[in-house]
């Protein structure tokens, strides 16, 4: 197939000061979880987007300084010599395909708290943000940095800078976003200095000014100098010379840099997820910055459709289409248009586990692009999978998210794969999460999968036809897998924080109930000790159907997991504005109809509500009754030709979409491999330096 012409911008190169991009495609900077610690993940993870098409690939956020230590949270590091190496590895994948490598210089200011290095935080004027996330919370507070403070710091940028350059770095940033050091200057609240690094826009720009020209007297020629900065606030005040202070930012800070990466300021607003955010949600911040610079402009905007990233091109918007979870969830995007395969793009749904699961610490994880991270550790590839080991054909039970997956991996391995589903659509799940409200891109799971698997003339996929064991045993396939998902338990919660069996009063729901078409009547409490977004999201539904509804959990807000997928913030927004009341640290120790016995989860005082209904969104239990059977028939097997029945998906641990996919992949590969806990363990490179500076010290401790 060859490339729809529409497209063809997209793929012309780009200068970026003395390099080119092959490409207008940007990767642009974004954590991977991996940090220094992991290594050869973090390079496999890179390389793979450059394979993919991507002509531009950065790092994620890297801390040029100890005195920026973001722990727990997972983050890069070039402190010194000893981090050169590990960097290398991931230059040395990216250029293998012929991209550039990009390096986020970070120094986080007040927004980090050196939990690990145990170093004063800084800050502008000694203030730190105070955000409501627990990772950014914390019991130290920064100092003021006075004038030998912001020498170091500049200083300090230029040689991590010369550190990026030895690494094989073609392009080094200097980060100005969402509330980290160089961004605490641009805000008054923030920055309340009097000498020459406060006041005006002029004056607060300055220390961006000098850590970009640090940066270009480090590199030199040859290397191209980046400035990423977040303009959401400044774009709403008014300028003193020119329309806003974002306009008058980017005049002073363009001739500083080679490129302009340009984003909104906080990371519920930049990476925002679909339920309330649309595709180039950024444009009315970013839009006027080509007018500002000659420089080449990148910018974000969970762009997934060719047509909208031509659009911004177009109408000069951007020069560069930046992409941070689009290139997560199919590092092979460009590649595709390229090839004019477009309709093979897996894309991102939005629904942010990335960014949640960095915000847990871990390294990174994606609902549709289950082989992220594992590129390396388990040799998993986003478009490939390893030759079938055997001829063995499989039957796979359940058409849902990891059914599909499984059914997709299995097929591109090469085996004969029939999938038998009990309902009368393929999807499982999420048939009624994603026909919930704002949630129709997470159809995107099934739609993919669906599409991938018409195409694949070894698997055939039939609906409405439930099995039982009798009907397995007799077909004859050497190998089932049973993906028959999870249900909602009606269970209550404990004093003890745990599920208990609650009573089977017919006022009580649970979401099976309501995707069954069942309404609750009359006065509804949601209580949700799920803490994931399925309770806020049958509120919203509720609501909508007109019912009367207040929103209990034994949490301290609503949604409260989704702090790290950053929907916490929309779902209170969108609860008050449907009406919803909402009572925090309350659980529900009783419902017999009429009145609910609410207790306070720490004092334990017990109130009472009037309350016709109760949906309970709790506990999740698998559906494992088809896989015990056959366990308990496991003597039946061999005449039956079975050689192996897994266990798969939210069958096996209910959870996430994502947590489910992973697994449908994950038991694809282990069919004749490596089960899941088996993988390659990555390590830090350790110097000699290093141990001849760390091993005496121990023994001397
Ligand atoms: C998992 C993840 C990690 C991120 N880490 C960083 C980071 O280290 N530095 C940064 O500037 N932005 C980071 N971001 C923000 C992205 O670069 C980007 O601005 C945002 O996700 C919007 O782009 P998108 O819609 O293409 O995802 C991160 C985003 C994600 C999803
Ligand atoms: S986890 Fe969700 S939001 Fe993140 S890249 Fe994957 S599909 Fe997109």
């Amino acid at each position: 197939m060859s490339r729809d012409p529409r497209f063809d911008i997209l793929f012309e190169p780009v200068a970026i000061g003395p390099v080119t991009a092959p490409n207008r495609f940007f990767q642009v900077p974004h954590a991977s979880g991996a940090t220094n610690a992991m290594p050869r993940v973090r390079a496999g993870l890179r390389g793979i987007k450059a394979e993919g098409g991507w002509g531009v690939v950065c790092t994620g956020a890297c801390s040029i300084h100890p005195s920026c230590d973001d722990a727990p949270l997972p983050y890069a590091t070039l402190w010194d010599e000893d981090d050169i190496r590990a960097h290398a590895l991931m230059t040395d994948a990216v250029h293998e395909h012929g991209a550039l490598a990009g390096v986020e210089l970070f120094h986080g200011g007040g927004a980090v708290l050196n939990r690990a290095t145990r170093l004063p935080p800084v800050s502008p004027s000694g203030k730190g943000w105070m955000a409501t996330h627990t990772t950014f919370m914390s019991s130290l507070r920064p100092r003021a940095m006075d004038a030998s403070d912001l020498r170091d710091l500049v200083r300090w940028q230029g040689e991590a800078a010369r550190r990026a350059k030895r690494a094989g770095f073609d392009i080094v940033y200097v980060y100005a976003g969402m509330g980290y050091l160089p961004y605490e200057f641009l805000l008054p609240e923030y920055n309340e200095r009097t000498d020459a690094y406060g006041g005006s826009i002029a004056n607060r720009v300055r220390i961006v000014q000098e850590m970009l020209d640090a940066t270009r007297d480090a590199v030199g020629g040859d290397v191209a100098v980046a400035l990423r900065i977040s303009l959401e606030e400044l774009r709403g005040r008014p300028g003193e010379s020119d329309e806003t202070e974002a306009h008058e930012a980017i005049r002073l800070l363009s001739p500083h840099t080679d490129l302009l990466d340009v984003k909104m300021d906080s990371s519920p607003t930049d990476c925002g997820p679909s339920r309330f955010r649309e595709e180039g949600a950024h444009e009315p911040v970013v839009d006027f910055v080509k007018s500002r610079t000659d420089k080449p402009v990148v910018g974000v905007g969970r762009f997934t459709s060719p047509d909208a990233m031509v659009s911004q091109i177009r109408r000069g918007v951007l020069d560069m289409v930046g992409a941070a979870r689009p290139s997560i969830a199919d590092p092979f995007l460009p590649r595709k248009i390229e090839e004019g395969r477009e309709d093979e793009i897996r894309e991102c749904i939005g629904c942010n586990m990335c960014i949640a699961s960095w915000h847990e610490g871990v390294l990174v994880r994606c609902t549709q692009n289950p082989t992220f991270g594992e590129e390396w550790r388990r040799g998993w590839h986003p478009e490939r999978a390893r030759p079938a080991g055997s001829k063995d054909r499989v039957l796979i039970v359940g058409g849902g998210p990891a059914g599909l997956e499984c059914a997709l991996t299995l097929g591109r391995r090469g085996y004969a794969v029939t999938v038998a589903e009990a309902g009368r659509e393929l999807g499982g799940r999420l048939l009624f999460e994603a026909a919930l409200p704002g949630l129709s891109a997470w159809r995107r799971v099934v739609d993919y999968r669906l599409g991938r698997l018409a195409q694949m003339p070894t698997v055939e996929v039939f609906t409405e036809s439930p099995l039982d064991a009798d009907q397995i045993l007799e077909f004859g396939f050497e190998r089932v897998v049973i993906a028959t998902g999870s249900h909602w338990a009606r269970d209550l919660y404990s004093d003890l924080e745990v599920p208990v069996e609650a009573s089977d009063h017919p006022a009580i729901f649970t979401p099976d109930d309501l995707a069954a078409g069942k309404a609750p009547a009359g006065k509804t409490v949601v209580f949700d000790f799920d803490g994931y977004v399925m309770g806020g999201l049958v509120a919203e539904r509720l609501v909508e159907q007109g019912t009367d509804v207040t929103y209990i959990t034994p949490a301290g807000g609503a949604s409260v997991w989704t702090v790290n997928s950053n929907e916490q913030p929309y779902v209170h927004r969108r609860l008050e504005e449907a009406g919803v009341a909402v009572r925090t640290l309350e659980r529900v120790a009783a419902f017999e109809g009429q009145t609910l016995t609410l207790a306070h989860i720490f004092t334990g005082s017990a109130r009472t509500l009037d309350c016709d209904a109760l949906v309970v969104v709790g506990a999740r239990r698998s559906n494992t009754a088809l896989f015990d059977e056959l366990q308990a028939r496991r003597a039946e097997w061999e005449g039956a030709g079975i050689k192996s029945v897994d266990l798969t998906g939210d069958a096996l641990a209910p959870g996430a979409v994502a947590h489910a996919v992973y697994f449908g992949r994950g038991t694809a590969e282990a069919l004749d491999g490596e089960p899941l806990e088996v993988f390659l363990r990555d390590a830090p490179f350790y110097t000699d330096r290093d141990l001849d500076r760390l091993i005496p010290k121990a023994r001397i401790a």
